[in-house]
């Protein structure tokens, strides 16, 4: 199974509304040539009929992206006009995104969220294969997202020639596995632990009889977070029962997403967590990238911990935060539950920016955009409020709804003033 990355989640990509398509026609219009682009009573019929295959990526109410495609029997050029609702392919019509999100890697994001919506989504899975023609200069494009380029195509379209690119949605749906060996780099040695990359559908049973089969100390099982969310989760299991958290294992976890070829992000090495705030290998729950892909470095790094690794924090170590190239913006540290003690918070951060700056952020907004959805999630709850644990202290309360964070808070005035001497 192809697994996306972790910044894929940023982008806001479910299915496109008609009430959007409009939108999605003028990036066509702005996007394709005249001789390929489909007009907007095309892309309406697209929608109409094929409503599970037109997704779209939102910034804001903006539309950045999308992609259609409907079902056939067979990928030949009639039939990529019409949808046949049980046919085993899905032919790709459009990838399309608008000029000011190109050359950052939008494309492959929302290409790589389709495949694996269309693959685990209950409607599709009698869709063996995912079929698409592409001009030469986009193959590595294609293939960089799992599709496999079959040779030219005999779909005349336009003007230059076209080739023929398939994903087996069959094989993607296979859960791929590794066997690690955590804490040495001598094979057969350290703690060995299976990881398989789990489907989002992926029950207790199936997990609890692979990890019976594996028959080592711990399986650990690697899901990607639901749509909207950022992260992954991480499922422990021993040839018997299911555990709470296995420091081995997530280690092991963790140096699968950083190795798996599909996951683009850099790694945060665990020695930064170590030297820079005491954090160590056992005490994290996970490890999540935010910010676009494709970047040198993500922009921010969200951290879970135990909650009492998270109270025993520090010192910090701020010269080590802002030396290492693994983040440029900022590193949250957080866990489950109030570590005030008093203020009821269902979960807790710290934020660290020292490369911008700010060495430690008292109460921070733009965390709680990423700590909001992350334990909206986790914990099912659409409210929660969250504590951030700075000298200073303080709580946000949040509310993760239709893809938004909504934040507010107490608030005081304590001082007021007009400026002198300086103008605006
Ligand atoms: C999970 O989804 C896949 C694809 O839709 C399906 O083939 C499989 O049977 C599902 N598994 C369970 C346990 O529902
Ligand atoms: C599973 O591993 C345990 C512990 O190493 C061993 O005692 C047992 O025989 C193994 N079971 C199988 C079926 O291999």
């Amino acid at each position: 199974m192809f697994f996306p990355t972790l910044s894929d989640e940023l982008i806001d990509f479910g299915l496109l509304p008609l009430s959007l398509v409009a939108s999605a026609a003028s990036l066509e219009e702005a996007g394709y040539p005249a001789d390929e682009k489909a007009s907007l009573g095309s892309l309406e019929y697209r929608q109409k009929e094929a409503p599970d295959y037109f997704m779209g990526a939102k910034v804001g109410a903006e539309l950045a992206g999308f992609i259609c495609g409907t079902r056939c029997e067979e990928f030949v050029e009639e039939t990529m006009s019409t949808h046949s609702p049980s046919g085993p392919i899905l032919a790709i019509h459009s990838v399309c995104v608008a000029e000011e999100y190109r050359r950052k890697k939008v494309a492959t994001s929302m290409l790589r969220q389709y495949v694996n919506d269309v693959a685990f989504s209950p409607t599709s899975s009698t869709i063996t294969t995912i079929a698409l023609i592409a001009k030469q200069h986009l193959l590595s494009f294609y293939v960089s997202c799992g599709f496999t380029v079959i040779g030219l195509s005999e779909i005349v379209h336009g003007k230059d020639p076209w080739f023929h690119l398939t994903l087996s949605l069959t094989d993607y749906r296979k859960s791929k596995f590794y066997v690690v060996d955590a804490f040495t780099s001598t094979p057969g040695c350290g703690n060995p632990a299976a990881v398989v990359l789990a489907p989002p559908n992926a029950t207790d049973e199936a997990m609890q009889t692979i990890a019976k089969e594996f028959n080592l100390s711990e399986t650990v099982f690697i899901t990607r977070a639901p749509a909207g969310a950022p992260g992954y989760s991480l499922a422990y299991f021993t040839p018997t029962t299911e555990i709470n958290l296995c420091g081995h294992a997530t280690l092991a976890a963790a140096s699968v997403l950083f190795a798996h070829p599909s996951v683009d992000s850099p790694t945060l090495d665990f020695d930064v967590l170590r030297s820079g705030l005491g954090i160590s290998a056992e005490s994290i729950i996970s490890i999540n990238y935010v910010g676009p892909s494709g970047q040198a470095s993500p922009e921010d790094i969200l951290v879970e911990v135990t909650p009492s690794s998270f109270s025993s924090l520090g010192p910090v170590d701020l010269q080590a935060l802002k030396a290492t190239a693994a983040y440029h913006h900022g590193l949250i540290v957080c866990c489950e539950g109030d570590a005030s003690g008093a203020s009821g918070a269902q979960f807790s951060s710290r934020f660290f920016a020292p490369k911008i700056g700010i060495d430690e952020d008292p109460v921070c907004g733009r965390a709680h955009t990423i700590l909001c959805p992350y334990f909206s999630k986790k914990l099912g709850l659409p409210a929660l409020d969250g504590f951030q644990n700075s000298e200073r202290g303080g709580v946000i309360k949040c509310k993760w709804e239709g893809g938004r964070v909504y934040m507010r808070g107490e608030r005081v005035i304590v001082s007021s003033g007009q400026l002198e001497g300086i103008s605006l």
